[in-house]
């Protein structure tokens, strides 16, 4: 069965099919011309406009997603910010870094919302993955993107940027959303 990525981010394709795997599953990208203008209040509402911009240009099965990181002691932000914070993702980092100082209360967690849209076009699944962990004082590791260097999982001692990919998508916000699609897409048989 292949589906449409509302994405027209190569990696994030990749990285969804190397998750779904043996599944039976193809993920694909969308056509060029695909470019919503994400002003959603929420990443549940971003998810939809992704998604119904993606269904408009292939009315297929459509899966999108959208992301970010919400830290506590920032009332949630970067949080539908994330990828607009700051020009570049070293920047964005030294700012939530500035923005928390000696803060003691670093709690924060990476979220993911996905929304599954059938040929039709109607919402047939949606659901949110949520990865939780505290913001470290400095980065640390090389992998992954984003805010990955400054965010220590919960219950590893690790920076996301430590985890080889196949570790991150055991535990990602991403790979606890899809994988609740993927166990509504089973249950369709
Ligand atoms: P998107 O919705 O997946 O495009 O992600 C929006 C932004 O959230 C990204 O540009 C990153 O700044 C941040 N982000 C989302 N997922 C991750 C992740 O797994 N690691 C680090 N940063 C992430």
């Amino acid at each position: 069965m292949k589906i449409v990525l509302a994405s027209s981010n190569k990696h994030k394709v990749q990285e969804i099919n190397d998750i779904v795997k043996g599944s039976g599953i193809e993920f694909v990208l969308p056509p060029d011309t695909f470019d919503p203008e994400e002003n959603g209040k929420t990443f549940e509402e971003n998810s939809y406009i992704k998604a119904k911009a993606a269904w408009d240009l292939s009315k297929t099965w459509v899966l999108a997603d959208d992301s970010g990181l919400c830290i506590d002691f920032l009332n949630g932000k970067p949080g539908i910010y994330s990828a607009r914070y700051e020009k570049t993702p070293e920047l964005r980092i030294k700012r939530v870094l500035s923005e928390l100082g000696d803060e003691k209360n670093r709690h924060a967690h990476f979220s993911c919302s996905m929304t599954l849209l059938n040929p039709k076009g109607d919402i047939a699944f949606a659901c949110e993955g949520v990865c939780e962990g505290v913001i470290t004082y400095e980065p640390k590791g090389i992998n992954g993107f984003g805010y990955d260097p400054i965010f220590l999982v919960k219950g590893l001692n690790k920076t996301m940027a430590e985890l080889s990919e196949g570790e991150k998508n055991q535990i990602s916000h991403r790979s606890v959303a899809l994988r609740q699609v993927l166990n509504y897409l089973n249950s369709l048989g």
